[in-house]
């Protein structure tokens, strides 16, 4: 018996390697196409390649111009992520065989680590040139806008029922808050920073929420009363901690749901590879805790970004400005979550001395 060196070689190769009929069926996966989705060889082969790839993949249209060709095609950092077999990013070649009609052999090779931290590279940029269109944007929007809402108070001065223009003025200013929230990404000016007192901030913060949302929520506090002035923006502060505080009260249980506040003081904590040899200290530690129902492992790496919600009416927005501000402040925000014990802090520096 003469030995198949072509199956022995496809079934040592390291990388992914599978073979599709024109109908997309598998005819054929390696050991290492089985690892790089999770399944045996046995159950791959009765599925067809597009229950394997995201749906809307663009392989499916490189296949097609390999066949179209006569020819391999490549592309480089093919996103294949799909929420059964988890993130997955690959360069993909597609050689089409010339027996069964229509066939293709797909090698697939892994993307690097590196590679993937690029690929999250260019996610940020992406989030990066969308604050510079919501900065246009906002711009072009405003100014119809207090447009229609000048309008609507002189018919108002005109009519008698006052209900459908106090609607539009209402719904006016609510875009207006809505795209000022939304400009405050796409600000680069400098913030105005002043020796702040955070306890007044978590004060204030505390205030806001008991006049509003949180109106019997319990709240606790463990203040450190020794603690220095942070250097920061007073009002901007007031923002980060208001949208940890709502969202740690969104999260609480019917009953038995407790925010706890704390400040410390940590002139130990100092932050790693700094620029011209300083190193970074952020002494002052302000934590927000819950013992509601904690975050989802996969939902961790994004609750920063913009437009992550699990919520109905939510925007996604609060924790992506709570990292724009703190990092505007030259800070570090952290979380950690348990079922029962979710922790937001914050790490800020101290304002200098005599400031
Ligand atoms: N304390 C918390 N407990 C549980 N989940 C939270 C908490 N804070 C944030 N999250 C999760 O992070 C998501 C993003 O929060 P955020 O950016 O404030 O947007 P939004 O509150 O509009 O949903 C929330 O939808 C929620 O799933
Ligand atoms: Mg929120």
């Amino acid at each position: 018996m003469s030995i198949d060196l072509s199956a022995l070689v496809a079934n040592t190769l390291p990388m992914p390697v599978l073979v599709a009929d024109a109908e997309q069926r598998l005819l054929y996966v390696n050991p290492a196409a089985e690892q790089f989705f999770g399944s045996g060889a046995g159950l791959l082969l009765k599925q067809k390649l597009d229950d394997l790839v995201p749906f809307g993949t663009p392989l499916i249209g490189l296949i097609a111009q390999a066949r179209a060709r006569g020819a391999s095609v490549s592309e480089r950092t093919m996103d294949l992520t799909t929420p059964r077999h988890g993130e997955r990013v690959a360069d993909v070649t597609v050689t089409p065989l010339a027996k069964p009609d229509g066939a293709v052999v797909l090698t697939l090779q892994e993307a690097s680590l590196a590679q993937r931290i690029d690929r999250q590279l260019l996610h940020r940029g992406a989030v990066r040139s969308m604050h510079g269109m919501a900065a246009v944007l906002a711009h072009e929007i405003k100014n119809p806008l207090a447009g229609i809402r000048g309008a609507a108070q002189l018919l108002e001065d005109q009519t008698e029922d006052k209900t459908l223009t106090q609607l539009i003025c209402d719904e006016t200013d609510r875009i207006r808050a809505l795209i000022d929230r939304m400009e405050t990404f796409g600000d680069t000016r400098s913030l105005t920073r002043a020796p702040v007192n955070i306890h007044e901030v978590l004060d204030r913060v505390r205030k806001l929420a008991e006049a509003g949302f949180a109106r019997d929520a319990t709240f606790r506090e463990t203040f450190d009363p020794s603690l220095p002035d942070v250097s920061g923006n007073f009002d901007q502060l007031v923002q980060v901690f208001l949208n940890l505080v709502r969202n740690a009260f969104d999260a609480l249980p019917e009953n038995g749901g407790e925010i706890v506040l704390t400040s410390g003081y940590r002139p130990g904590v100092r932050f790693g590879a700094a620029v011209a040899g300083e190193r970074l200290s952020l002494p002052i530690e302000i934590t927000v805790r819950d013992n509601g129902k904690g975050i989802a492992p996969e939902l961790m790496p994004h609750i920063f970004d913009p437009f992550v919600t699990t919520k109905t009416y939510g925007t996604g927005l609060g924790l992506a400005l709570v990292a724009k501000i703190v990092g505007d402040h030259g800070g570090v925000v952290e979380c950690d979550s348990a079922a029962a014990k979710t922790v937001f802090r914050i790490l800020l520096p101290k304002a200098a001395e005599g400031a």
